[in-house]
């Protein structure tokens, strides 16, 4: 694996199954300058492409997942810098990553910290984890999906309390509101996660993507539209060996070999 300035990059694990992609500028609690997501985008690409690689558990230190945009970086920014720059807009690359990705959230996960964390298909948090979108304190809003992505997780009059305070909500009120599936001890966080990703790594990563892309279709389209997509891809399923394999496995009572194909 090539080196990065600003993420670690390796492969955790039985068999190197799940990706660890560890942000890594402490000095700025993880702020996510354009350097970062540049990283982290070529980082996620190269473990999305190894086909030993089931999921991709990406997390921070046990301080801060991410602090959120760089502030030094955007406080002296126009709007045609923004614009004609087209600010941020490099960071969906995220969502078309197409293995799950889980973000492994100690410590802060602020404005961009929590909309990235949002982009990852599962959110496991530390105890200590706190979520926020405290844009509106530096006087911008959320640039990143956060008024968007918040209010489909946790409903709209907490998310528009979150938005319009600023004040972060702890693992514990993550975990009540659905936007965390679940919390654990800080120092087992990372090692939580890589279980997880084991356990989707027992199953066809062909199929696991389809999932992925299913549950995801929901969040952009109509439930008409998305139960067609679903269907499509469910009918899709059996032109696999991997369907041929797991249904005559269970028949045989015997564990499946799946081959991604
Ligand atoms: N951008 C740039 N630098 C940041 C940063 C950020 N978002 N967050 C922290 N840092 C830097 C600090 O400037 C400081 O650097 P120096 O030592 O050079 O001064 C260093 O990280 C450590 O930070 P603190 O001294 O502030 O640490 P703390 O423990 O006292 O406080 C904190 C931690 C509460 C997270 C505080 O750092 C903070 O409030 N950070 C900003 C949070 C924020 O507003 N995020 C939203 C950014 S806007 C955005 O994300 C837009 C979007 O939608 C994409």
């Amino acid at each position: 694996t090539p080196s990065y300035k600003y993420v670690l990059a390796e492969k955790r694990g039985e068999g190197g199954c799940v990706g660890l992609v560890t942000l890594n500028r402490p000095k700025a609690l993880n702020a996510l300058c354009g350097e970062l997501m540049e990283d982290l985008k070529y980082a996620l690409l190269e473990l999305d492409a190894d086909p030993n690689v089931a999921a991709i558990v990406l997390t921070g230190s046990e301080k801060a997942f991410a602090a959120g945009a760089d502030i030094k970086e955007m406080q002296h920014k126009g709007f045609v810098d923004c614009y004609a720059g087209g600010f941020l807009q490099g960071w969906d690359a995220l969502t078309r990553i197409r293995k799950p990705v889980i973000a492994a959230v100690n410590g802060y996960a602020l404005g961009g910290g929590c909309e990235v964390a949002m982009m990852c298909d599962i959110i496991l948090a530390g105890e200590k984890a706190k979520f926020g979108q405290p844009e509106i304190s530096i006087g911008t809003i959320p640039g990143a999906g956060g008024t968007q992505r918040l209010t489909k997780a946790i409903g709209k009059s907490r998310a528009m309390q979150m938005c319009i305070t600023g004040d972060p909500i702890n693992a514990q009120q993550a975990s009540e509101w659905g936007l965390v599936s679940s919390v654990h001890a800080p120092d087992q966080l990372v090692n939580e996660a890589i279980k997880l990703g084991e356990r989707i790594g027992n199953h066809s990563k062909v199929i696991v993507s389809m999932a992925k892309a299913s549950v995801n279709k929901s969040y952009e389209t109509s439930l008409a539209e998305g139960l067609q997509f679903e269907k499509n891809l469910f009918y899709g399923t059996f032109a696999t060996k991997d369907q041929t394999e797991g249904m005559t496995a269970f028949v045989e009572k015997r564990k499946p070999n799946f081959t991604d194909s």
